[in-house]
């Protein structure tokens, strides 16, 4: 519909799950078929620094986390793939739309008020408080007007729609374009952890047993798949209320096959838990093979990959420039 503009945005925080996969990554690579070359994903190292990084390992995931999205099939042919921080006007605008922004719009924020705000163990700092901000920046940089996000991030989005609303209005022009979500965890994309299905599938589980990550070999996928909590119940059934355990692994099993949960259940009907169980790892070795093979091939060549960031910082920078001398002329600066 129209002139759909897409931006979104990964922490470099290692490997991607099947989470990431099923609920952000497929979409972003079916997006670049849909909105031609409207579509910009950004690796937001900036994001990241919020918490504290090992340089080395940061530099590497940065790395990582690109190669795997283009094994992915994020074609930089297609969308513009590029790193945050090789794009300055990221935090440039973020200045000026601090400017437009009280600060007890940042207070209501769920996130901070429960990560920043408790979390007295960790270094909680500026920036941590005011990433909303620099969401906001990041998405209103690019006049993006489709954003996929997970659920999680809904509250973000509000806010970039009233920064963009309070600056439009103060300066009389519809600058900014009012972004919208395209939410990632729709039906049945919401994964969840393989050790306790009432929680989503994460990164920041320290049990590795409880997700699968990309890069998962056929044997830890069958050691992690064989170990997920079901019930007391052998027959599979799609019920995520009254059965978590088992309805997660049905979910996995439909999102990867293209089947339904519907007919997942079908296929299985007679048949008990541990052969789903089977059935589902199969599916997700053969579904990551050829991920992990093209990862292989892509880690051989890293001047390729860096050579992906520069030319994506490179067009990224045509847009950005655009919209901060359009938007410093509006401030009078
Ligand atoms: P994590 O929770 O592992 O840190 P992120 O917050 O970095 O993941 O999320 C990156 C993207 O992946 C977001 O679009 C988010 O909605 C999606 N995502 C993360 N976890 C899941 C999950 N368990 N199921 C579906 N989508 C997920
Ligand atoms: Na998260």
């Amino acid at each position: 519909a129209g002139a759909q503009r897409v931006f979104s945005g990964i922490q470099p925080s290692g490997v991607p799950h099947l989470g990431n996969y099923i609920g952000a990554i497929r979409n972003w690579v079916q997006l670049q078929k849909t909105c031609g070359n409207n579509v910009m994903y950004s690796i937001v190292d900036l994001h990241a620094l919020t918490v504290h990084q090992a340089p080395l390992l940061l530099k590497r995931n940065i790395k990582n986390m690109t190669v795997c999205l283009l094994a992915c099939g994020i074609d930089p042919k297609q969308s513009i793939v590029f790193q945050q921080s090789q794009v300055p006007e990221h935090c440039e605008l973020m200045w000026l739309l601090s400017c437009q922004t009280p600060n007890g719009w940042l207070n209501k924020m769920t996130q901070w008020k429960s990560k920043g705000a408790t979390d007295n163990k960790s270094f909680v700092n500026i920036g941590l408080y005011a990433y909303p901000i620099l969401m906001a920046a990041d998405i209103l940089l690019y006049k993006a007007t489709h954003i996929p996000v997970g659920a999680d991030q809904l509250q973000h989005l509000e806010l970039t729609c009233d920064i963009a609303h309070t600056f439009n209005s103060r300066y009389g022009v519809e600058f900014f374009p009012k972004p919208q979500p395209l939410l990632s965890e729709g039906k049945n994309q919401r994964i969840m952890s393989l050790r306790n299905p009432l929680q989503k599938m994460s990164k920041s589980d320290n049990q590795e047993m409880a997700r699968i990550d990309i890069t998962d070999t056929p044997d830890q996928v069958h050691n992690k798949i064989r170990k997920a909590v079901t019930d007391c119940t052998s027959a599979v059934t799609f019920e995520p209320e009254e059965r978590p355990g088992v309805s997660n692994l049905v979910s996995m099993y439909s999102a990867l096959s293209g089947k339904t949960t519907d007919e997942v259940v079908e296929d299985f009907t007679g048949k008990e838990t541990v052969e789903l169980k089977d059935g589902l790892t199969q599916v997700i070795i053969s579904y990551l093979k050829p991920i992990q093979e093209k990862i292989i091939e892509l880690e051989e060549d890293e001047g390729h990959i860096e050579q992906i960031l520069t030319d994506g910082a490179r067009r990224a920078r045509e847009r950005a420039s655009v919209t901060i001398r359009g938007a410093k002329e509006l401030l009078g600066i």
